[in-house]
């Protein structure tokens, strides 16, 4: 691999041992996978769930971080250091948590990283445009990213990651190269489609139906309407890399590299095209449908993190209700949009009611800490319903029900 005279600086020890470490990573991995040389990153978005004993070590003699721009990644498995508690999670998982927060949390305030502790970074204010390298760390943040900015990012995971972030560069493979980034899979929606009147659990079930289609290729869906509002485009990408590992999604009319079919094709011929109709729709749906009448035990609602609009919506569902005793409902929010929507008056409606708004990662992801007696979790969300299934090995049953009815289902 090419090296800049101040990269080799870097890789020899020259700044410290933790920016040799990161430098080392990085060569390695660049090199195993053909990249030529390193690419100066225009921000980071890092997974606080490193190893305290790792990130020590990547950040020995550390004294700033190599971008303007690190926000952090939600919490990860539910967990809020102020409301673990409260929410029910095991002690045992809290307590050694709580160890490995407290430690992580010196290093990244020394360092400068954002505590933003979302999965939507771009809500709060990292926003990479078209054609800037990144590091961005979670399958939701990746594919919006890629997807919706036209920034570049790979599927980083947390140690190629925080070694981006670190040093400010990563290689330059896989969909930081124009050639990976172009669609392979064309998707359409039948016509007797109306996708303005979809709800935010059938443009899930499309996205979840066509993650597993596309497995790890990129996709394009062609034909949609170019007002869809961010909260749609989540709902309806966000499953992608779920069912599937998606990292791109190009939206004809949206996404910045795709203002025709034929540029987000790259010129090319697409492997496979898909046309959805709404029969398909309805058998995604019923792979989490309520078979009998139960009683839900949680409602886990912001996967990916709440708009401030759904925050809105929801207090305003929930105003003047209750969640039945017994019951839970949380919902996830990056923790600026908490600050704002309690300015707003959004936050005491839904926390009156018995609710809980965390940033943490909604789906449990990888911990699933769910409190025991929880039998039964509804969510609007297909990768809630998708992980904490596989998560509680099927012990908890998921279902998809629209926002609304979620919040029906709990509430007096
Ligand atoms: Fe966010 Fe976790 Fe869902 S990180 S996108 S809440 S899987």
């Amino acid at each position: 691999m090419n090296l800049t005279q101040e990269e080799q600086d870097m890789l020899s020890g020259k700044r410290g041992p933790g920016i040799q470490k990161c430098m080392e990573i990085l060569v390695k991995v660049g090199e195993a996978f053909g990249a030529k040389r390193l690419v100066p990153i225009r921000s980071a978005h890092t997974m606080p769930k490193e190893p305290p004993t790792l990130l020590e070590e990547m950040t020995e003699g550390v004294t700033s971080l190599g971008v303007n721009i690190c926000t952090q990644h939600a919490l990860m498995s539910a967990f809020d250091p102020e409301k673990a508690e409260e929410m029910g999670l095991h002690p045992v998982f809290i307590e050694n948590e709580l160890k490995d927060y407290q430690k992580r949390d010196e290093i990244y305030k020394r360092l400068g990283f954002y505590p933003t502790n979302t999965c939507m970074p771009m809500l709060v204010g990292n926003v990479p445009l078209k054609d800037q390298h990144i590091s961005w760390i979670g399958s939701g943040a990746q594919i919006f990213a890629n997807s919706l900015l036209g920034a570049r990012t790979n599927r980083d995971g947390v140690v190629m990651n925080l070694a981006a972030a670190i040093t400010g560069r990563t290689p330059e493979m896989g969909l930081h190269l124009k050639e990976n980034r172009y669609a392979q899979i064309v998707v359409t929606l039948d016509t007797e489609i109306d996708v303005n009147s979809l709800s935010d659990i059938d443009l899930g079930a499309i996205g979840y139906m066509v993650g597993k289609i596309a497995k790890n290729r990129n996709v394009v869906f062609d034909g949609l309407p170019n007002d869809m509002d961010l909260d749609h485009l989540k709902y309806l990408i966000a499953p992608l890399s779920t069912s599937g590992s998606v990292a791109i999604c190009h939206i004809v009319g949206i996404t910045p590299e795709a203002s025709s079919l034929d540029e987000a094709l790259g010129g090319n011929k697409p492997e496979e095209s898909i046309c959805i109709n709404y029969s398909d729709i309805v058998k995604e749906l019923s792979l989490f449908k309520l078979q009998e009448k139960k009683d839900i035990d949680l409602v886990i609602l912001g996967c990916p993190h709440a708009s401030i609009e759904e925050l809105k919506f929801v207090s305003g569902l929930l105003y003047g209700k209750q969640i039945i005793t017994g019951r839970r409902f949380w919902m996830g929010v990056p923790s600026q949009q908490y600050y704002l929507a309690r300015k707003m008056g959004h936050v005491e409606g839904i926390e009156q009611a018995g609710g809980y708004l965390i940033s943490s990662c909604m789906a449990t992801v990888p911990d699933n800490p769910i409190p025991e007696g929880v039998k039964l979790v509804a969510t609007n969300s297909f990768k809630v319903a998708h992980y904490v299934k596989a998560l509680s090995k099927g012990n908890i049953k998921t279902v998809v029900l629209t926002l609304k009815d979620c919040i029906k289902s709990i509430t007096v």
